[in-house]
């Protein structure tokens, strides 16, 4: 009888063993491969761990059941006893409840396999599960520490990390960090910097743009439904202007830019691609204008790259496109692939008007610079910043944009626009949008409407997604606009 063991085996062995069993796993551009049996009888076991080109593997979905399927069905009627009925929508045929994922696929409780292609709310950048090793390791360890009393030194090492990948790269000098939990607190921190580093209240932000939910957040707030029923309790501070799409919208964006009182403002909060407003590509040159007019006015420019941070664009971030730099950029999302981790990254001069800390902070929280979440960081943008990623990204951004360049002779389909794997798809209706959704999950292919009257079909896929699974989404996209 062979002894069975365990033992490190070489990628080109194994697909050279032809009864082996190989169970793969994907996440981001990595395989792992557990085998565990070969044809002389002998039992090894092992895993190899090999690097894959973004068209290299192919997991479609696999559907078993209805979807969603009696086990989902079960779920949803058990939340709607005990969750705010707001937070879900509970349908015949909406949601399926996840119950495993990994890479660019989801596994509903039905056993059905899906393809994501929003990549969890752009949360899964390299897939999801890459920066799962991360999160156990650090887990076995550490889950919690006194984010600003006694933190952990991963704290350290990821604001290190951060400083690198924004200010050390664009302008040479140090950024600083402000944690946050969610996304929208980071914007929160950045608006609070704003108001300590120019003393005005005043705040412009862009019809269409979303910045999270938070009160804070909201004064930002560019699609009124979320804003109007909390009206009553916002401070009257924001000024908004409209997102230009066009050359002559810019123009126009331009001269109304400069009538306004620019001592009354202190902070300009923008997306450089807007996400949620309905994926909107500004005209080249929108953000240098604003870059001089902060630097005129003396206001403080706030990227929020939450969602077109970490490559979504085709770049490190969205900003990277003009060359312009911010005086503070919001992240999350990609940043950890999966923890509920955000920062507001700043110019050291323009973070150090916050005074120095004397035993109170002015603005933290109890799992500020939480552990988990800055080690699955720290994995996240290691795996970011490998030189091949671009390319990576490039070639799954190009298979995305061709695939869905078809879809322009459909009657309904309005606009295809987007930049990287941060694509949109606007059609003559959200009615349309909602049932091809709809049609979609019921495929295996999770997609999301969006545009603040949800006419646009989003298409964020994970950053390694392959052409296949491109062109099988988007097929069946054509099908149910059709
Ligand atoms: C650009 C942008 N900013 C902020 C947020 C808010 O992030 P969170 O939902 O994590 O609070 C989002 C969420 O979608 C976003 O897209």
């Amino acid at each position: 009888m062979p002894e069975s063991g365990s033992r490190t085996l070489d990628e080109t062995k194994i697909w050279h063993l032809p009864e082996a069993r190989i169970y793969k796993a994907r996440s981001g551009f990595r395989e792992k491969l557990a085998v565990t049996r070969y044809k002389f009888g002998e039992i090894i076991s092992g895993i190899v761990e090999t690097r894959i080109e973004a068209d290299d593997h192919r997991v479609l979905p696999e559907i078993l059941s209805e979807v969603p399927g009696k086990k989902s069905l079960e779920w949803a009627r058990r939340l709607s006893e005990v969750e705010c009925r707001n937070t879900t929508y509970l349908g015949d045929d909406w949601p399926i409840f996840w119950k495993k994922a990994e890479g660019v696929n989801v596994w509903d409780v039905d056993g059905n396999r899906f393809l994501d292609m929003t990549s969890g709310f752009g949360v899964a950048g390299l897939g999801y599960g890459f920066t799962g090793d991360a999160l156990r390791e650090q887990s076995a360890s550490l889950v919690h520490a006194m984010g600003d009393v006694h933190p952990a030194r991963v704290k350290v090492e990821l604001c290190e990390a951060l400083s690198e990948i924004t200010f050390e790269k664009w302008v040479g000098e140090k950024g600083k960090c402000l944690f946050g939990n969610s996304g929208f607190e980071a914007v929160e921190a950045a608006l609070k910097t704003a108001v300590i580093a120019t003393r005005r209240s005043g705040i412009l932000s862009f019809e269409g743009g979303y910045h999270g939910l938070g009160y804070g957040a909201l004064l930002g707030q560019g699609i009124d439904w979320f804003r109007e029923p909390f009206e009553g309790q916002m401070a009257k501070v924001t000024q908004r202007l409209s997102f230009p799409r066009t050359e002559e919208e810019l123009d126009k964006f331009t001269d109304e830019l400069w009538k306004l009182d620019g001592l009354a403002i202190g902070a300009v909060l923008v997306e450089p691609i807007q996400g949620r407003g309905g994926i909107v590509v500004p005209p080249k040159g929108f953000l240098k204008i604003l870059r001089e007019w902060c630097d005129t006015v003396g206001a403080i420019l706030i990227f929020d790259e939450i969602y077109t941070g970490f490559w979504r664009t085709g770049k490190m971030f969205a900003c990277e496109w003009e060359g312009v730099v911010p005086d503070l950029i919001c992240l999350g999302k990609a940043l950890s692939g999966g923890f509920p981790i955000s920062v507001c990254v700043g110019r050291a001069e323009v973070m150090d008007a916050w005074p120095p800390s004397e035993g109170e902070a002015l603005h933290t929280s109890t799992f500020l610079g939480n552990p988990m979440g800055c080690a699955m960081a720290i994995e996240a943008i290691r795996r970011y910043r490998e030189p091949r990623t671009e390319s990576v990204v490039e070639a799954a951004a190009t298979n995305l944009q061709e695939a869905l360049a078809g879809l322009g002779t459909l009657n309904c389909v309005k606009e295809i626009r987007g930049r990287g794997l941060m694509m949109g798809v606007e059609t003559d209706s959200g009615d349309r949008v909602l049932e091809a959704v709809k049609g979609l999950l019921r495929d295996g292919v999770i997609a999301l409407p969006d545009g603040p009257i949800g006419d646009v079909v989003a298409m964020t896929p994970p950053l390694s997604i392959s052409r296949e699974e491109v062109e099988f989404a988007i097929r069946r996209l054509r099908e149910h606009l059709g």
